[in-house]
């Protein structure tokens, strides 16, 4: 069976560095490995106006800005495919067949739904395209055949309600369907990146993010007012690891290597927390370093983007290639689909053959 992979990202917002820890950074080391046969990466407008139908403006402004995001990590349209979900009809035709094997109390149940819904005081009205967005997900994901989904943990319960779909699918009409496997970023912080205001949620109301195409200072000033310990007062004071943010981003970004380059002084990130717990280790030499950690890993982002950005005309045109190529795999998948239904009346010869005998004495 061929390795295919699926995933994106809503077009809400320019991606911050917890986009990149949590999945973008895997993204590109798959797409390196060369152990899959195709990958597509989709920016997913349709879900995104879901919950903005009232603000269009804002999806489509930030399409260009996903986009350039992903080229700038290191996403290769030779490589991967990059595409915009509304561009592909054929998901919406999946997605109508398969409302018909999901219930109205599953989709309650989906418990990022159920976030999501509290989240935007959708409590006592919430809208039939929002609540069924879980359906339109498993249309993504199913009709590239995908069989890893690499995403962050909040969408486990989509992945899971997509393989219902598929089981319900398959053994309802014809074995058509694929049952992916999510892919969870490599370690606790990736999965959940704190905001630099040590808050949960990186989000960009609570302007706690740190974009991949902030420039250099700006990183800085981010990194050097992060929320760290309160009660390390005093350097002398022992410090704590634990809702150290920090600390949790040192987890998510630094390499032994960065210690060789820019603190010596300690051989591993393990050394730097005792002795942070020890006491005797100020918060701004914590702080340089991560700052270091961080533009090492930024600046040939930052710089590819720049180099991206002069030619916005060319990635309107990667996307435009990408959704086109997407749109044959999609309509390949929607054949199948249909044909596993029975509702291909004007291929099946048989069909015609039969009904007309039926009539004909
Ligand atoms: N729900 C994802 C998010 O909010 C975006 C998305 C849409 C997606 N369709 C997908 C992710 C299919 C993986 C697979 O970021």
């Amino acid at each position: 069976m061929e390795k295919i992979i699926l995933t994106g990202d809503r077009p809400t917002g320019r991606l911050h560095v917890g986009h990149y820890v949590g999945s973008l950074r895997r993204r590109v080391e798959l797409q390196n490995s060369g152990e899959f046969d195709k990958i597509y990466i989709m920016i997913a407008d349709a879900q995104a106006l879901t919950d903005n139908f009232d603000n269009p403006e804002k999806v489509r402004q930030n399409i260009i800005e996903v986009a350039l995001d992903y080229l700038s990590v290191g996403l290769d349209p030779a490589k991967s495919n990059l595409f915009i979900q509304s561009q592909i009809p054929e998901l919406t035709e999946l997605t109508f067949f398969y409302a018909n094997l999901v219930t109205v109390s599953r989709l309650q149940r989906n418990p990022t739904v159920k976030n999501e819904i509290k989240l935007r005081d959708f409590e006592t009205s919430i809208p039939v395209g929002f609540f069924t967005y879980p359906i339109s997900q498993a249309a993504d994901i199913t009709a590239f055949k995908a069989t890893v989904v690499p995403v962050g943990e909040d969408q486990l319960p989509m992945i899971e309600q997509t393989r219902e779909i598929v089981r319900k699918f398959n053994s309802i009409y014809d074995e058509v369907l694929v049952e992916p496997e999510v892919l969870l970023p490599e370690n606790e912080a990736c999965m959940r990146l704190p905001g630099t205001d040590g808050k949960a949620k990186m989000s960009k109301s609570l302007g706690n993010c740190i974009y991949l195409s902030d420039d250099e200072k700006t990183v800085k000033q981010k990194v050097m007012s992060m929320y760290t310990d309160p009660t390390h007062i005093q350097i002398t004071d022992p410090g704590h690891i634990e809702g150290n943010t920090v600390f949790t981003y040192l987890d998510a970004f630094s390499k032994p290597g960065h210690f060789e380059e820019y603190l010596p002084e300690y051989a591993s990130l393990e050394e730097l927390k005792e002795h942070y717990q020890r006491g005797g280790l100020g918060d701004v030499k914590i702080k340089k370093f991560l700052n270091n950690v961080l533009q090492e890993e930024l600046n040939p982002i930052r710089a590819r983007r720049k180099e991206f950005e002069k030619d916005i005309p060319m990635v309107y045109d990667i996307l435009k290639k990408g959704s086109e190529a997407a749109r044959e795999a999609a309509a390949q998948t929607l054949s199948e689909v249909k044909s596993a239904m029975r509702i291909n009346y004007f291929d099946d010869a048989e069909l015609i053959k039969a009904q007309a005998e039926k009539y004909s004495n």
